[in-house]
């Protein structure tokens, strides 16, 4: 009599590397990766984050630089985010309107040293308030909406100019999709994409961020009457069809890894290109983990962006960017 054995064996696909690399239903690879980057006012200058291990903020020659490193390593897009000067942080933010400001510098930087390489740049007005909200706040502390959107129009615009190719509105005041896609088709800007923060919920992971563009210290209250409550999911599939109706191109969840389920609902309602950010908090875990000698930096780092791609994405923000994609093998 023969011995029972398992009708089926799993295991038979898994045990030799280049079987389980035949069978993998999701393969990351550079070409996944947006490289979110800080910029310092000066020349020469790189200054790490201490809340983000591994990550500086770099002066526009030193973005150049990265732009190159990116191109090297494979990653197609950068996403830009400044840490405005003391002196030029104002209640209505009005360095973000300027045409010379770090932003504008720096996409100009990038498209000389690599112009193979996209650039996508945040609109919101956090960087250069001095209360650290996104948006136009009134005397009794609320971010004014329609006031807001008519300056975040002009950044996108002013961001346009200078040669952004993606416009991502990370602000999450209502209806400023539409207001923007009619601006850039007014201006001329008709194959600028606009990737919407569609869903970017109120999280506590965003500390580290606040950190790198200098608007922790100032930020009064909180940001839960604008961004989403991380309760509801419902909730950011409306926000996601109303920035598609409003012509988004491409839309972002944020967070990334406690989101996968909202990542997943919106991918089996719509065939838009889903992006995540693994936002700043997120990173600066793992970092602290493999610090303190608790987990492997390089494995939990594409262990956590396969499950964002797995989970329906086509690309993520990431600040693992260039560690990813030299893993990768670029
Ligand atoms: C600005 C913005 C934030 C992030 C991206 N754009 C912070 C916030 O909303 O307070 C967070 C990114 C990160 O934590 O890495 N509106």
């Amino acid at each position: 009599m023969t011995a029972a054995y398992p009708a089926l064996r799993l295991r038979r696909t898994r045990v030799a590397p280049w079987s389980r690399r035949l069978v993998a239903e999701t393969v990351l690879s550079p070409s996944d990766l947006i490289w979110p980057l800080f910029i310092a006012e000066g020349q020469g200058v790189e200054e790490p984050i201490a809340t983000l291990p591994g990550v500086s903020r770099w002066s526009v020659d030193g973005i150049a630089a990265r732009a190159r490193e990116a191109r090297d390593l494979g990653i197609p897009c950068l996403a830009l985010f400044p840490n405005t000067p003391e002196a030029l942080r104002s209640p209505d933010g009005r360095e973000a309107l300027n045409p010379d400001n770090l932003i504008c510098r720096a996409i100009r930087a990038i498209k000389d040293a690599a112009p193979e390489i996209g650039v996508l740049t945040d609109v919101a007005l956090d960087p250069y308030t001095e209360h650290g909200h996104d948006g136009l706040v009134d005397e009794a502390g609320y971010v004014l909406n329609d006031e807001t959107m008519a300056l975040l129009v002009e950044q996108a615009l002013v961001q346009a100019e200078a040669g952004a190719d993606i416009i991502a509105p990370s602000d999450m005041m209502d209806g400023r999709v539409a207001a923007i896609r009619a601006a850039l088709e007014a201006g001329g800007h008709r194959n600028v994409q606009i990737m919407a923060y569609a869903a970017k919920y109120a999280s506590a992971f965003y500390g580290p961020f606040r950190d790198a563009v200098g608007s922790r210290g100032r930020l009064k209250g909180d940001k839960r009457g604008y961004q989403m409550d991380h309760a509801n999911a419902e909730e950011a599939l409306r926000e996601v069809a109303l920035d598609l109706a409003e012509g988004a191109d491409t839309v972002i969840v944020k967070p990334g890894l406690p989101y996968l389920d909202i990542i997943r609902r919106v991918k089996e309602r719509s065939e838009v290109p889903v992006f995540a950010y693994q936002v700043s908090g997120e990173y600066a875990m793992i970092e602290a983990a493999a610090a303190a000698g608790m987990g492997d930096r390089d494995a939990l780092a594409l262990e956590t962006l396969t499950a964002m791609k797995r989970a329906g994405c086509s690309g993520m923000l990431t600040y693992f960017a260039p560690l990813a994609a030299r893993l990768l093998g670029a």
